[in-house]
Parts: structure tokens; C-alpha cells; sequence
């Protein structure tokens, strides 16, 4: 299994996971794998490392994907690769200057505080406005394959459900009824009794017109709130279409794992296609099938004896290490394998961070592998 038997027929690929994981790492080398075997790919990264985006030629304020330099890339590349870095604010406004009835409504609501607010809070923002661009690149249909990678939640399920959350704020039927900007609907009476004078204390203090903000924004919204259910109806049936393939990145420590198998049920109970797992940063035991015992009586030869001990203790911690990750990659395996699939593919420890083309290169090499390549590449590392 390598990712692209995984990505077989798909157009939209959804890396998600817990937070440092390597999202933004593995996303980034599985467009640029993709786009070696020839197709037109855009990998929309998530606050990259500065390095990794000076090596992507990422521009800050640029809310469009760009050709990475194919003088980067080599000569044997055969398809092209595409980066952007997503700007939560940009997309935002672009979304509502496509849903806005005209572009003086659109700037009406783009100088709301409400919406300036909103736009800019960080938790729910980015999830909801990674999925907005990504629906638009989608239907714009200029490439083979789009890979998104996704903001650092908690967890993985937390991605899925905060664009959801604040679509049905958008949306806003609850708040709507209650600050209702004409007539007197019942929620009015409703809060004037209780909140409103706390409100207008509020505005008396602070200069902040809370409740006239919130129903300006409500009302400049208007009847968009159509069209942000129409578009949340459309963004829900890109996510189930069978062309979406979700992949969990992962790394092999046992909470991690057990998040794993939950994500994976969960996604599949939401009837969301989910494609495989990428296990990143699986520790190897480089001392072969050696036991630590042996380790510290051969080193006791050589070295001092303080030393000598430390060291097999050093051993020792990453043996245990890799034969944890060895029993987590199994247990992986057996929960969400397809028949002779296991839709399980690792990716070691690396010396040093992935910052550059040719660190994705080296991450590229395993996700792209056979099973006996990957095997190799491990036997090399370990060596
Ligand atoms: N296989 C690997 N071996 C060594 N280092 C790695 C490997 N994969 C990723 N890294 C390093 O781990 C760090 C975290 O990776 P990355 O930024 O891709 O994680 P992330 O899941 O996107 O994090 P966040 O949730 O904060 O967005 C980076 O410094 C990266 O270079
Ligand atoms: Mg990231």
C-alpha cells in the first residue's frame, strides 16, 4: 500500500490530525508525490513553518495557490505543484463577496464589527475558511487533485466540527429571532427584560454597541443566509463524495493510536470517506534485534562504566520506544485494514526536521514506497 494506491481516483485529499503530528509536513509531500507522478496538484498548508514556506516560494497575503518553481523540484517531474498558505481573513472576505447581494452590501459588512470579529477569531475561523477555500478550488475544477492540510485542534474530529458550528451562527436563526432589527419580534421583549439593560450598561461603559452591532451585522446578512446554507449543503456533499478520501496522520504512541480508531469509526459512522492512516515519526530500533542487556555488557568493554550504563539506558528507552510503536502500528493495522489492505503507511523518525524540498523528498520516499521499498528505506535508516 502507498498513498497513491490510497488516493486512487481522488481529487480532494484531507489530512487531519492531533496537534504536531506533521500535518502540514505529510500534506505537503504528498502533493509534491503526486504531482512527480504527473498530476496537477495544489496543497493548501496551514501556517507552515516559516522555512518549509520560503522552501515552497509560499508568499504571505497571497490567498491563491502558486507554482512552486519546477527548478526546485528536479528534472524527472513529471506533473506540476501548486502551494498556498491559507489566509483565514482573505477567505472570509472573498466569501462574502461572493455571497453579498452587491459589493456595497459586501463592504457594508466587511467594516462590521460583528464580522470584523468574527473573521479574525482564530478558534473555529480557520477550520470553517480552510473548508471554504477548499470548496472553492474545488468547483473551480483547475486541478487533479487539492490537498488540505488542517489547523491544530485537540483532535482530529474537532476540524469537522467547527466549520459546522459556525455556519449555523451564520445562518443565525437562534440570535436572529431574538434582535430581530425591525418590529418587535418576541425575542426583543425577551431580552429586553433580562440582558438588554446589562447591554446597554455595557454600551454606556465601553462605547461598545453590542446588541446595534450584532443586529446591523444579522440584518446586513439578510437573505445570504440562503446561500450559506446552500453553500454548507454543498461543502457537506464535497466531504461524503467517494472522490474525498480522508487521511489520518498520526503518530504511533498509544493514546495517539487510540484516537486513530476512533476518528476512523467516527468518520465512517458520518458516512465520510476515510482513505488510510499515515503513522509519522515511528521509531526503529537501530541496534537490529540486539537486547539491551547485551548492548551494556558489550559497551562495558569499551567505555568507562558510568558511561557504558548510560548509554544502554539510552539504548534501552528506544528500544522500548520502537517496540511500542511496532505493537501500535499492528494494532492499527488490524482495527482499520480492508482484507489484505491495511491502509497503514509509516514514515520513521527523521535525523533532524523536515524543512525543505529535500526533507519532503525523504517523507515522499516512504509515502510513495511498496511495502518491500518501504522496507529497504527502513533497513537503511536502521543500518
Ligand atoms: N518523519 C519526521 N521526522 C522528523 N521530523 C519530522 C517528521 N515529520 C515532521 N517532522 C517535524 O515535526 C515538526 C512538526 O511537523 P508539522 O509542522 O508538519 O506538524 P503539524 O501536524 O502540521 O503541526 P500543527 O498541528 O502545529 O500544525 C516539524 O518541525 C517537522 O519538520
Ligand atoms: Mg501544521
Amino acid at each position: 500500500m502507498s498513498v497513491a494506491d490510497l488516493l486512487e481516483g481522488r481529487r480532494v485529499c484531507i489530512c487531519g490530525g492531533a496537534g504536531g503530528v506533521g500535518k502540514t509536513t505529510t500534506s505537503a509531500a504528498i502533493a509534491l508525490g503526486m504531482a512527480a507522478r504527473g498530476a496537477r496538484v495544489a496543497v493548501v498548508t496551514i501556517d507552515p513553518a516559516q522555512r518549509l514556506a520560503n522552501a515552497l516560494g509560499l508568499r504571505e497575503l497571497d490567498n491563491e495557490p502558486r507554482r512552486v518553481d519546477p527548478d526546485r523540484l528536479g528534472d524527472d517531474f513529471a506533473g506540476e505543484l501548486w502551494a498556498m498558505m491559507l489566509d483565514p481573513k482573505r477567505t472570509f472576505d472573498e466569501l462574502i463577496d461572493r455571497v453579498a447581494a452587491d459589493p456595497q452590501r459586501a463592504a457594508e459588512i466587511k467594516a462590521n464589527r460583528v464580522y470584523r470579529e468574527l473573521s479574525t477569531a482564530v478558534s473555529g475561523s480557520q477550520e470553517f475558511t480552510a473548508v471554504a477555500k477548499l470548496y472553492d478550488l474545488a468547483r473551480d475544477g483547475n486541478f487533479d487533485l487539492l490537498v488540505l492540510d488542517t489547523p491544530p485542534s485537540r483532535n482530529a474530529l474537532d476540524f469537522l466540527e467547527a466549520p459546522g458550528r459556525l455556519t449555523s451562527f451564520l445562518e443565525g436563526s437562534a440570535i436572529r429571532t431574538l434582535i430581530r432589527p425591525h418590529g418587535l419580534g418576541l425575542g426583543v421583549r425577551v431580552l429586553g427584560r433580562g440582558a438588554s439593560p446589562l447591554l446597554g450598561a455595557l454600551r454606556r461603559v465601553t462605547g461598545i454597541d453590542l446588541l446595534g452591532d450584532l443586529s446591523t451585522f444579522f440584518g446586513l446578512l439578510g437573505d445570504m443566509t440562503d446561500d450559506f446554507s446552500a453553500r454548507a449543503a454543498a461543502v457537506q456533499q464535497m466531504l461524503r463524495d467517494p472522490t474525498t478520501a480522508f487521511l489520518l496522520v498520526t503518530s504511533a504512541a498509544t493514546p495517539a493510536v487510540d484516537e486513530a480508531i476512533w476518528f476512523r469509526r467516527t468518520l465512517q459512522e458520518g458516512g465520510l470517506p476515510f482513505a488510510g492512516a499515515i503513522v509519522n515519526r515511528v521509531h526503529h530500533d537501530r541496534f537490529g534485534d540486539a537486547e539491551p542487556d547485551d548492548v551494556a555488557a558489550e559497551l562495558a568493554a569499551e567505555l568507562p562504566e558510568a558511561l557504558a550504563r548510560r548509554v544502554a539506558a539510552t539504548f534501552e528507552d528506544y528500544h522500548r520506544l520502537a517496540r511500542r510503536d511496532h505493537r501500535n502500528l499492528a494494532r492499527l493495522a488490524a482495527e482499520i485494514g480492508d482484507g489484505d489492505d491495511d491502509r497503514v503507511i509509516q514514515v520513521p523518525q527523521l535525523d533532524g526536521d523536515v524543512h525543505d524540498v529535500a526533507g519532503l523528498e525523504r517523507v515522499r520516499a516512504f509515502l510513495f514506497a511498496s511495502e518491500e521499498e518501504r522496507e529497504r528505506l527502513i533497513a537503511e535508516i536502521v543500518a
